[in-house]
């Protein structure tokens, strides 16, 4: 596997697959990859001929006080572990090659609507560095597919809206959410967690679990609601939010709704701010 640090560097190899005829599937992660974002390329390997990921931490999606700068760097493993994945290119830049302009760069590109809610409305301008590393990463690797995790459900559901809203050339793929044996879904953050707390985390999967069941029951989404946010903050969390949301545009269901849900999971766990969520169908 080739790694590349330049725009140039990258353009000339993928022109070569280009020009003979071969397909592009993209990866986009900021690194510190584990099984979940390896559960990606292995998609992306299956809808295209080749695999490009990039490993790029992107300052523009943390706020002030989030962990940009003690977020975890670890190229020469990631690099290992896409080779292993028999990933074909990583495009690894730095700040500069991404943002020449630094803060002066002008464009930025935003999602209204979508955006306004949940980690949107937790992280101020979190998906405007987002969609706007994203649509600049689609313009230099310029992939068939580009393979984003269910995971990060409401990023997902951006980049889809930003794909069909500015026409861009390219099919947005969701994957499945990789989790440890005791359901806690896989992250990178996951290692910022005490052996204590590592023990307490899957109660989030547990509560979205509970969430599907009492829905199923026919309780209300409000009730529903409040009792999962009561389970996190007895379990020893302070969650953002624990709601059912509708899976289209994230907005609130009427009170009837049953199709097409999706719970949603923000906690705080010590010092570390963990996501999850469950599609119910
Ligand atoms: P990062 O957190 O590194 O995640 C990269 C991709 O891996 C995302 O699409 C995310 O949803 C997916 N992913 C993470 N954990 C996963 C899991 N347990 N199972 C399946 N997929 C998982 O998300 C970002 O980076 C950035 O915001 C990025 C899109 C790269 C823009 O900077």
């Amino acid at each position: 596997m080739q790694t590349v640090q330049d725009a140039a560097a990258l353009r000339a190899t993928i022109r070569g697959w280009r020009i003979q005829g071969q397909t592009v599937g993209f990866v986009p992660t900021m690194g510190n990859l584990h099984e979940g974002h390896h559960s990606l390329i292995k998609l992306a390997r299956a809808r295209a001929d080749r695999v490009v990921a990039s490993v790029f931490v992107n300052p523009t999606q943390f706020g002030p006080g989030e962990d940009f700068e003690r977020y975890p760097r670890t190229l020469a493993q990631d690099q290992a572990g896409l080779a292993e994945m028999d990933c074909d290119l990583l495009f690894a830049p730095d700040v500069a090659t991404i943002y020449p302009l630094g803060a002066g760069q002008s464009v930025s590109v935003r999602v209204p609507g979508i955006t306004d809610t949940l980690e949107g409305a937790h992280r101020p301008g979190h998906f405007d560095g987002v969609a706007t590393v994203v649509c600049k990463l689609f313009n230099l690797v310029q992939p068939d597919v580009a393979v984003f995790g269910q995971k990060d459900f409401q990023q997902l559901k951006v980049i889809e809206r930003m794909v069909r809203d500015l026409a861009l050339p390219l099919m947005v793929v969701g994957a499945p959410t990789l989790r440890a044996a005791d359901g806690l879904a896989l992250s990178s953050r996951n290692q910022y967690l005490s052996e204590a707390e590592r023990t307490l985390a899957p109660q989030i999967h547990q509560t979205l679990l509970k969430m599907r069941e009492l829905l199923e029951k026919g309780h209300a989404r409000k009730v529903i609601e409040q009792v999962a946010t009561s389970t996190l903050e007895r379990g020893g969390f302070q969650p953002d939010y624990a709601v059912i949301r509708r899976a289209e545009d994230l907005a609130e269901p009427a009170d009837d709704e049953r199709e097409g849900l999706v719970a949603l999971i923000a906690a705080r766990l010590g010092g570390t701010r963990l996501i999850d969520n469950l599609a119910f169908d």
